[in-house]
């Protein structure tokens, strides 16, 4: 049994991160020709660790289900994000309880963010018993084992780490879509913004080797995938830690050149964002023209206690480079509102930056203190209703100027990359445009996988529609 510790993930051991493929562990037998679910919660680097979870049990025999009531064995892949992503875990670790009444011999278990905080397993261990294994995210890898262990013993297996973190490479995936994939190239986090708990249930920022990216996406290409998005808690520090001369530039030219239709990267700091970046990004045709970029707050004062390492002016800097010298591109942002501290004036020194810069589009949330994160020790006076309050002001002024970006799209004509039906409507086709705004489009031919022209027809604050032009 190994437990994970918040204070030891605080620390940064400095020493090299290794980088090593994947190892395989054979799978019990009693699982083998069985079904299994994952449920992954989260970001999209959870999302595609919740592919390599399928992947390994995929390559060990066993059978994917979405219906939970086949299932033999359930992971759930868990967000650490913010309080009610815990309470949605929470909520489903119920569920289980109840079918294991009736079929005692299922096996249930958690890995992800959640599983690297220290109270929740402890939590776990005392109160949940009828889970039956956790993992942490620095041992995916061993998945199989801790599995075995469960299996072997007959009790709890909990093992989780503290650590800073390996590359593991070729870890068996098994990707959700043919024809977008994620890339991770840069893992773990070491900005630590006062009120995030991603540095220490991730651990130490270490990046891929630009060959394996590289080689990755080559891979992806020929096995038919349109466009890849390039992941990280932080793309624009990729390299950092590997190279002296190698950056996130670098990066794009490189993987554009592998000739792949569609290229885009998430989630960028704007501490790390060089003009080299942006010159990247506009020159190849390849690399997408849509930018996010959480602001987070546009208080100055609050931008500090965030530890954030920008002004509200250096930000506005940034953004008016990134518009002006990306053509089409779009951008969209992450805003914090009730920060401990904050005031109606600071709340409003955000609304005048949304005011300036007319995002595209907003994730917005109310602040959540997180386990032992620096933010979540301090005096917070501002009233759940008030926060609340500010959060729907903040989304009124949000969405209008999402709309009105959307609305300068109308009539003219959109290359856009069809992913399937759409989820609204299933007479319609869902794609993205190269500046990732979501169109519904009729069409009276399957679409799907095509990158395609298409009218814009309507928009709303959200998505728009749009015809499937056949010939231009
Ligand atoms: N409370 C509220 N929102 C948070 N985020 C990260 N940590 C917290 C927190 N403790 C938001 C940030 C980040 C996005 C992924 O989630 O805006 O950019
Ligand atoms: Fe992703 Fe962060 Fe949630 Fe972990 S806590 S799943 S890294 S969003």
């Amino acid at each position: 049994m190994n437990l994970p510790n918040m204070l030891e993930a605080k620390k940064r051991d400095k020493s090299e991160f290794c980088i090593y493929d994947y190892e395989e562990i054979k799978l019990d037998e009693s699982l083998v020709g069985k079904k299994y679910y994952v449920r992954t919660y989260g970001c999209q680097m959870n999302e595609h660790d919740g592919e390599r979870i399928k992947g390994v049990l995929t390559d060990e025999g066993m059978i994917e289900t979405d219906n939970l009531d086949e299932a033999d064995l359930i992971i759930l892949n868990t967000c650490a994000i913010r309080e009610n992503a815990h309470d949605k875990v929470f909520g489903f670790m119920g569920l289980i309880k109840k079918m294991k009444e009736t079929r005692p011999n299922i096996l249930m278990g958690i890995c992800g963010c959640m599983a690297q905080e220290e109270s929740v397993v402890k939590e776990i261990m005392s109160k949940y018993k009828y889970v039956d294994f956790i993992f942490g995210t620095h041992n995916l890898n061993k998945m199989i084992k801790v599995i075995n262990e469960r299996i072997r013993t007959g009790k709890q297996n909990i093992e989780v780490y503290s650590v800073t973190g390996d590359v593991v490479e070729n870890i068996p995936e098994k990707r959700d879509s043919s024809i977008s994939a994620w890339v991770d190239i840069i893992l773990g986090c070491d900005k630590f913004c006062t009120y995030c708990i991603v540095p220490y249930t991730r651990g130490k920022q270490r990046s891929r080797k630009k060959e394996d990216i590289i080689n990755e996406v080559l891979k992806l290409k020929d096995m038919g995938y349109k466009e890849i998005t390039l992941l990280g808690q932080n793309v624009n520090a990729y390299g950092k830690d590997l190279y002296t001369d190698y950056n996130l530039a670098n990066l794009l030219r490189d993987v554009s050149k592998t000739g792949i239709d569609r290229i885009r990267f998430v989630t960028s700091h704007p501490w790390d964002f060089t003009d080299e970046m942006i010159d990247a990004i506009s020159e190849c045709d390849n690399v997408m023209p849509y930018v996010h970029l959480p602001i987070q707050s546009g208080s100055n004062r609050i931008l500090k206690l965030m530890g954030r390492r920008y002004t509200k002016e250096e930000y506005l800097e940034l953004y008016n480079k990134i518009r002006n010298k990306i053509k089409n591109v779009s951008v969209t942002t992450d805003i914090i509102v009730g920060f401990p501290g904050e005031t109606e004036e600071d709340f409003e020194e955000t609304l005048d930056v949304v005011n300036t810069c007319k995002f595209d589009g907003a994730f917005t949330f109310v602040f959540s203190p997180r386990e032992n994160t620096p933010a979540a020790l301090l005096q917070d006076n501002t009233p759940i209703e008030v926060k609340n309050e500010r959060l729907h002001r903040l989304n009124e002024i949000v969405n209008n100027y999402s709309n009105m970006r959307n609305q300068e799209t109308v009539g003219t004509i959109q290359k856009c990359l069809v992913t399937g039906k759409s989820e609204k409507d299933s007479n319609k086709y869902a794609g993205y445009t190269e500046n990732m705004k979501l169109v519904n489009i009729d069409s009276d031919e399957d679409i799907t996988g095509k990158i395609v022209n298409v009218k814009i027809d309507e928009a709303k604050s959200f998505s728009l529609n749009g015809t499937y032009i056949k010939n231009i």
